[in-house]
């Protein structure tokens, strides 16, 4: 059952039209963005949500979007006390405090596309790695990686990585750093095979990162957002302006949607190989 069918009962049909269709689910707490023409029907939506799903113990409203360097969301706790949970994806264990570091179940696809193209023996830098999950998750799925490095400048989602890379059982494939990935990545005297780069804005900021640390005929995928009627026409400019300018050759290997972002807006991924 849809919440606004749920809702039907109780709101007027001009305030169930303005009911969101979608919310996120992490673990245990449910993310929802209701608008403010909605503000005194705040708490009637969470607790609709908790009866509909009730493993749900905390229902969180978005007040704004996601914003600074950590790109973490303005959440009014509506329902429940916590807002530290543990999601399960493929079997991947994930625990994070949605108020305090950045994760998305909603990416749980794209981290398996990854994974399924890593192949034995690869060193992989993931670049803006958050709780680790796209780390875990290609340790798991790709055991006989080398090794993966997570680089996050979130102290709070470094904490949880570590975390999250105990749990997981993968210390001995996985490596997190806190810090700045223009000062860690080089120095970590490591050339990778493939180098993620999952901030779709503001990766470009640090695509001479990548470049420097990438190895000969290495596999940089870059994430991006736009307009859908010129989706993939910037950051392509983009990855070959930077590649040019580090006198390198890069081949795009494919180009494609990630998630919806807003409305005709969409985040992107290009896997380009780096010659
Ligand atoms: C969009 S989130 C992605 C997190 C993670 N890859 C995931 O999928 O859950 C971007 C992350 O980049 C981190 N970040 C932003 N600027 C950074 C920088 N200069 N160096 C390292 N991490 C950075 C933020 O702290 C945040 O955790």
């Amino acid at each position: 059952m849809k919440l606004r069918d749920f809702l039907r009962k109780k709101l007027t049909d001009k305030e169930l039209k303005l009911v969101p269709r979608a919310f996120d689910i992490v673990g245990d707490v449910a993310i929802i963005e209701i608008p403010p023409e909605l503000k005194k029907r705040k708490r009637m939506i969470a607790e609709a949500l908790k009866v509909m799903h009730p493993r749900i113990k905390t229902v969180c409203n978005k007040t704004g979007e996601r914003s600074g360097d950590f790109r973490l969301p303005d959440l009014e706790l509506l329902l429940g006390k916590d807002t530290k949970t543990e999601h399960t994806e493929y079997g991947c264990r994930f625990r994070v405090d949605v108020k305090e570091a950045y994760f998305s179940g909603r990416e749980a696809v794209e981290r398996q596309r990854i994974a399924k193209q890593v192949k034995p023996g690869e060193k992989v830098l993931v670049m803006f790695s958050g709780v680790c999950p796209l780390p875990i998750t290609i340790a798991i799925f790709q055991p006989k990686v080398d090794k993966v490095y997570g680089v996050d400048l979130n102290p709070k989602a470094h904490e949880y990585a570590q975390e999250n890379i105990r749990i997981n059982r993968v210390p001995l494939k996985v490596n997190a750093y806190c810090g700045d990935v223009r000062e860690v990545c080089p120095k970590l005297g490591v050339k990778f095979d493939r180098v993620l780069m999952p901030l779709p804005k503001g990766a470009h900021e640090f695509l001479d990162v990548a470049l420097q640390v990438v190895k000969k005929n290495g596999i940089i995928h870059f994430y991006y957002w736009d307009r859908e009627d010129h989706l993939y026409t910037n950051a392509l400019k983009i990855i070959r302006k930077e590649a040019k300018k580090a006198g390198k050759k890069v081949k795009i290997l494919s180009k494609r949607k990630v998630l919806p972002y807003g409305p005709r807006v969409w985040k992107i991924c290009i896997d380009a190989k780096i010659g």
